[in-house]
């Protein structure tokens, strides 16, 4: 069956099973701003653990920070955001909207949203000027003694001014990261693709510090690192590609950036990039504070500034790409299913108790007692309300691996059915073994049952 899923499916899919809404939307919604509700929280936190996970525990070599959002101005000036973090954007005089000028092709024309800006006679649109996509905001009560900062554009720039900090606690000798996850904000002006571009967005990035002659190498290594990453996690191959930047796209800080892109419903876009940072930062920060940012080996003297190499994911824009995967729809028994087949690490829920009849108190308390169990090792939902098919299918659509019944057979023979979200497969197992069948099927390998 070809791929059904569409952007439109996923907002809706999104929005009634309560993973992301509209922000601000009694009030009409703002534009590119969303809410996580709940599943879409859990999601988010699995997406940021495994990304924890492979990052900082399974190694050796990276350690974390949280660095404040509001840094210190001049970190701006010296990283060249002040000067460089900007889009050339163009004004249209008639309708009077703000379009990016390079992306006048993918935007609606206000009057007559059927034709790009530009192509209509009214059309009336101004050169381009540069716009500088930082947050700016004030710090200090006082009027008169306060003055500018600005929301952070990028994480990575609280990791460069911690350089110092953390390669001397840490104890590590390049090449070693530091690595972190936190909110970064951008007022971006582009048509929205809902969560994939938002002002405010969590980013997942890692400063991994090398010796100068090496950093090619790393390069190469963290593309080939970061692509196996989203394949572990259930991403189709034939959805994944590595796209270099031409010349004329590279960043102001960057020598060399990959993204990894992934075939979202608008088209290849990408997913995360890898960056060759060179010293750019580090020196830039040299500079600029007076404090040297470079490594020296206590024992044998040897002295330099490492060469960077940066693997930067969005945890938002790598939700929707694996939501985007999972999404299926096919017809069982006559009727339509849609499923989230979302690998079980990032599944929101894992496993379902549904008591087949609520009604019953023996059934009710035997699903309770079970789910109350389950809850202790994994997210569990326990679910009564609405017919059973009703059920199954809402935990299709949130993903939930697993399904527990538990049935008048229960309480003659202590046993209940296990469903497998993706083959639907049933099998009675004893409710005594409910724990450990879960958490041994939660633990097997995975890969998508979607053709690749
Ligand atoms: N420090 C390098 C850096 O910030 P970037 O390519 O601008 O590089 C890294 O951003 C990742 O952050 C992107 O690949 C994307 O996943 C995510 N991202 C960037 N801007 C975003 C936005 N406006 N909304 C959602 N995610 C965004």
């Amino acid at each position: 069956m070809p791929d059904s899923v569409t952007m439109e499916k996923i907002v809706s899919l999104a929005r009634r099973r309560g993973f992301v809404f509209p922000s601000s939307e009694i009030y009409g919604g703002l534009g590119s701003s969303y809410d996580y509700g709940h599943y879409g929280v859990l999601m988010k936190e699995n997406v940021k653990a495994r990304w924890l996970e492979a990052m900082v525990r399974e190694r050796d070599d990276i350690v974390a920070l949280d660095s404040s959002i509001i840094l210190h101005p001049r970190v701006w000036e010296a990283s060249g955001h002040v000067t460089g973090f900007a889009d050339p954007l163009v004004d249209c005089r008639f309708c009077k909207r703000r379009y990016r000028a390079d992306q006048l092709d993918q935007a609606e024309c206000g009057a007559k949203p059927s034709k790009h800006p530009g192509e209509t006679e009214k059309c009336d649109l101004t050169e381009p000027r540069q716009f500088n996509l930082m947050f700016s905001t004030r710090i200090g009560a006082v009027e008169e003694t306060g003055f500018d900062a600005y929301l952070r554009p990028e994480t990575a720039q609280g990791i460069f001014v911690n350089f110092k900090n953390v390669a001397q606690i840490a104890r590590r000798k390049p090449p070693f990261g530091i690595a972190q996850i936190g909110k970064a904000f951008r007022n971006e002006i582009t048509p929205g693709n809902f969560i994939f571009r938002t002002l405010e967005f969590e980013q997942m990035e890692m400063e991994y510090f090398v010796p100068p002659a090496e950093a090619e190498r790393w390069y190469r290594y963290w593309i080939e690192e970061r692509m196996s990453w989203y394949l572990r996690l259930g991403i189709r191959e034939s959805h994944l590609r590595v796209r270099a930047h031409e010349a004329e796209e590279l960043s102001h800080y960057s020598s060399a950036t990959s993204d990894i892109e992934y075939l979202f419903p608008i088209g290849w876009s990408e997913l995360e990039g890898i960056a060759r940072r060179g010293d750019f930062d580090l020196r830039a920060h040299t500079e600029a504070s007076g404090t040297k940012l470079e490594w020296v080996d206590s024992e044998g003297g040897e002295r330099y500034v490492p060469h960077v190499v940066e693997p930067a994911a969005g945890v938002g824009r790598s939700l929707l790409a694996f939501m985007v995967d999972a999404y299926d729809e096919e017809v069982v028994a006559e009727r339509p299913r849609t499923v989230l087949r979302l690998h079980p690490e990032l599944a929101p829920v894992k496993v379902a108790v549904l008591p087949l009849i609520p009604r019953n108190p023996e059934i009710a308390g035997r699903a309770r007692a079970l789910y109350e169990e389950l809850r202790r090792a994994v997210v569990a939902e326990y679910d009564d309300s609405g017919q059973i098919g009703r059920r199954y299918r809402r935990q299709d659509e949130i993903g939930t691996p697993f399904a527990l019944t538990i049935d008048e057979q229960t309480l003659e023979d202590d046993t209940i059915t296990i469903r497998d979200r993706d083959s639907l497969s049933q099998e009675r197992i004893p409710i005594s073994g409910a724990r450990s069948a879960v958490l041994d099927r939660l633990a097997h390998e995975w890969k998508t049952p979607k053709p690749d």
